[in-house]
């Protein structure tokens, strides 16, 4: 069955970026002169999954507004002749159908996802973290289609992470079946180095069957006293098939300060315009230490 509807949870409340986060939310943060959930919009459309559930919840208007219509601002712009801002921002409007959802108690990213329930129905869904961006040939959640489509069953993003960093992730123990692609037997929430079944961590983008929206309704609350969707994923991989595909990128956390220095970085050095400066400035400063 095709994937058409993406979900997009943003209603975080973003205490790694703090106190910014206090009035902007993290999903606004500039990915060059972007917001980076542009860049996670962009990266479903642009695999053919043009239907986005965004999860929202108090302070996050901002981000619903940026995908609406400015009939004003694009008036602006157009009388003063400026056609590639006007095709910028008209573009970020229409570029997709948006519905958003209220998640009025932060309890968990599982409980976010569940709160799309009705919106996604009874369907396959892609679920994208807004925090992770990623630089690739194939946008992430384009490379997951492709088991899905093969295997039918749930499929998770998957990258290698140094131990000393397990504790801030999903981890999974699996058995790989193919090059890259693994059949995960259970999956742990946040382990100490020491519990970690292996070095490989979701990273926020999955393909899910609509079975989970089941599962996480009769999940108790998990690490950190939320629902999440860790144990929701343990739980199908007992019962039915997940699978985990190591996706081929670099991934830039943007939740976190250094994650969100990288991207725009290394964004920065990929652009045809800012690379050049960006790397004269480069040089410029290392001379200077
Ligand atoms: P995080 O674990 O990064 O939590 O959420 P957070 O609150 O956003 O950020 P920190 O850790 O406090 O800095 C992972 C994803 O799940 C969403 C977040 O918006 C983010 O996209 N989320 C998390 C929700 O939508 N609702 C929740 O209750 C929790």
């Amino acid at each position: 069955m095709r994937v058409r509807k993406a979900v997009i949870p943003a209603a975080g409340m973003g205490t790694r970026f703090l106190p910014l986060t206090k009035a902007s939310p993290k999903e606004l943060l500039p990915l060059l002169n972007r917001p980076v959930i542009h860049a996670v919009v962009e990266e479903a459309t642009g695999s053919g999954v043009g239907s986005i559930i965004l999860i929202t919840g108090m302070g996050k208007n901002a981000v619903e507004d940026y995908f609406d219509i400015s009939p004003h601002l694009e008036r602006t712009l157009k009388e003063a002749g400026k056609d590639d801002l006007l095709r910028e921002v008209a573009g970020a409007s229409r570029m997709v159908d948006v519905v958003s959802v209220r998640q009025k108690e932060q309890k968990g990213l599982g409980h976010a996802v569940l709160c799309a329930r009705e919106a996604v129905g009874e369907e396959p869904f892609a679920v994208l973290l807004p925090d992770d961006v990623f630089q690739s040939k194939r946008p992430c959640i384009g490379q997951l289609l492709d088991p899905f489509e093969r295997f039918g069953k749930t499929v998770i993003a998957l990258q290698e992470v140094p131990t000393s960093t397990v504790h801030r992730y999903g981890i999974i123990d699996g058995e790989e079946i193919e090059p890259n692609v693994y059949r995960i037997k259970r999956l742990v929430e946040k382990p100490s180095p020491e519990d970690a079944p292996s070095n490989l961590a979701a990273v926020g983008r999955y393909i899910l069957p609509p079975e989970t929206f089941r599962v996480l309704d009769s999940l108790e609350p998990g690490a950190g006293g939320e629902i999440q969707l860790t144990d929701a994923l343990d739980r199908m991989a007992g019962e039915s098939e997940v699978y985990g595909l190591v996706i081929e990128g670099t991934r830039h956390d943007m939740g976190n300060i250094m994650g969100f220095l990288t991207a725009n970085i290394e964004f920065a050095l990929a652009d045809e315009e800012l690379g050049p400066m960006l790397r004269a400035y480069l040089a410029r400063i290392e001379g200077r230490q």
